[in-house]
């Protein structure tokens, strides 16, 4: 039988992991959501559920995997005879992420674009939308952004763009195509960062988006935002972002896991994983916000606008800003590709398994393309959706009224907010608690112990394990899924 080829060294496995952690949701999701939801009470509460939550799911999900060393459905199906269709809840939420995950990243290719054409003075920058922006009152930002919705034929090209780009690296394996990409890109990622975060913070101005992000209260004494979050909302809206920013609870981490080679250690890599993870959206919000409060202090601060809109208002202002624009939105491109490319690998192992212990090769090329097709159909919907402008979206179809102010439920509203609804909201939550009892009640913690503690490693952790995975861990996300829930279908 043909081998299964996995990662060629331990760095190269975090840098993939990593890479799938790091992603649209640390640049865009954390920085908004820190500062709206009580700044350094935020960061509290986020680090609380790492370390009893995302830590508890990211080691459990890398033992199933490595002890397996199958993708998530074979996985769960070895493991467990009452979980044993849990995988397919994963390849499901990968598919609904990818639509959505893959038209936002093709925006941003789009941005890179616009920046060359700023640098270069060319009729395809974003310089091209000041005349339009001094006339309609408007911003460049906001010309290019309606520019681009206005256009589905656009983004539908950058779209399948990023599909293509997502495949091809599949294509090429987990060591040859994941783990080469992410081995470089990643430490290139994190410099770019670096270049971006001082540039941003020492614009006059900034130290307003530091307040905002770290000190308690600022944001509503400062009337950035309205009203203050309640407790609960704010372990709710850190819970949400943490899980969709660790990629957990859809068999992303038991399939990398199972490329992962016996000798590693299990609670170190997962340690580095959360800790990255959270620095690397830490790292985001001194990048973005800064450059918010002191270019553009009255942009918008979260959704797409924040960075369709108001990031590249603030380039469009700075100094030298389309040289910081293409690092930026590159740097965003990047991040998002490791991740989708590990979403897509969550889809294509489990193929790719079956055919090999089938005894007819690994297939990986075919199972690629096949379910690159599939997304690229996804992603055509989300750009002709056009965020909920055309008339094709869910409430036009299901005929749903507006209450009177206008609102629909998020579910509803475009086909992005729906399948983020139906993954990030339900699935991915409810893919962890899962999880959780099947370890904790079915199989019994010890079955990860063992794991850590092969070829002679130890699991300092394990009692700390024991508890959470039983109880502390399924509380939180049993509040976690109820916040979801509530924020995405009420
Ligand atoms: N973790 C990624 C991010 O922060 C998104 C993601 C979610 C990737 C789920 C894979 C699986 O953007």
């Amino acid at each position: 039988m043909e081998e299964r080829k996995g990662f060629g060294s331990n760095f190269g496995f975090l840098m993939a992991a990593v890479g799938s952690a790091v992603g649209l949701g640390n640049i865009w999701g954390f920085p908004y959501k820190m500062g709206a939801n009580g700044g350094f009470t935020f960061l509290m509460v986020y680090i609380f559920l790492g370390v009893t939550t995302g830590f508890i799911v990211m080691i459990s999900e890398l033992a199933i995997g490595r002890k397996t060393g199958k993708g998530a459905v074979e996985a769960y199906r070895m493991v467990s005879k009452k979980f044993k269709w849990m995988g397919w809840m994963g390849i499901a939420s990968a598919f609904f992420i990818l639509f959505f995950y893959c038209a936002l990243g093709g925006y941003c290719i789009k941005y890179v674009i616009l920046n060359v054409g700023d640098l270069l003075k060319a009729g395809f920058g974003a310089n091209v939308f000041a005349e339009a922006a001094a006339a309609n009152g408007t911003s460049v930002g906001a010309e290019a952004w309606s520019a681009l919705i206005a256009n589905p034929t656009e983004a539908v090209i950058y779209g399948l763009i990023f599909v293509a780009l997502t495949m091809l690296i599949v294509l090429g394996g987990v060591g040859g195509g994941i783990e080469k990409v992410c081995s470089v890109g990643m430490p290139a990622l994190f410099v770019a960062l670096l270049i971006c975060i001082i540039r941003a913070c020492t614009l006059p101005g900034a130290v307003n988006g530091l307040k905002y992000m770290f000190v308690p209260g600022w944001a509503v004494a400062n009337g950035v935002i309205e009203e203050a979050p309640n407790i609960f909302q704010v372990f709710a809206t850190a819970g949400g972002q943490m899980f969709f920013s660790l990629s957990l609870g859809m068999g992303i981490m038991i399939t990398y896991g199972s490329y992962l080679d016996k000798k590693e250690n299990l609670q170190k890599n997962a340690i580095i994983i959360v800790v990255m993870d959270t620095l690397v959206a830490l790292m985001a919000g001194l990048c973005v916000i800064p450059g918010r409060f002191a270019l553009d202090p009255t942009g918008a601060l979260g959704g797409p606008s924040l960075l369709f809109v108001t990031m590249q208002n603030v380039f469009h202002k700075m100094p030298l800003g389309a040289l910081f624009g293409i690092l930026f939105y590159l740097l965003v491109v990047f991040a998002a590709i490791s991740s989708s490319i590990s979403l897509l690998e969550v889809i294509v192992a489990h193929f790719c398994d079956k055919a090999r212990d089938a005894g007819k090769g690994d297939k990986r090329k075919v199972y690629s393309l096949i379910a690159a097709v599939f997304v690229g159909l996804g992603c055509i919907l989300i750009c002709v959706d056009s965020l909920g402008g055309a008339g094709i979206s869910p409430f036009n179809i299901l005929g749903i009224e507006k209450d009177v102010n206008g609102n629909l439920p998020t579910w509803c509203d475009c086909w992005l907010d729906f399948f983020d609804c139906i993954s990030e909201g339900i699935l991915m939550p409810l893919g962890a608690l899962l999880m959780c009892l099947c370890i904790g009640w079915e199989l019994g913690p010890k079955m990860v112990d063992d794991e850590c503690c092969l070829e002679g490693q130890s699991f300092k952790m394990k009692g700390f394990f024991n508890i959470c995975v039983k109880f502390i861990t399924p509380l939180c996300m049993i509040l976690v899924l109820y916040g979801q829930i509530k924020e995405f279908f009420f």
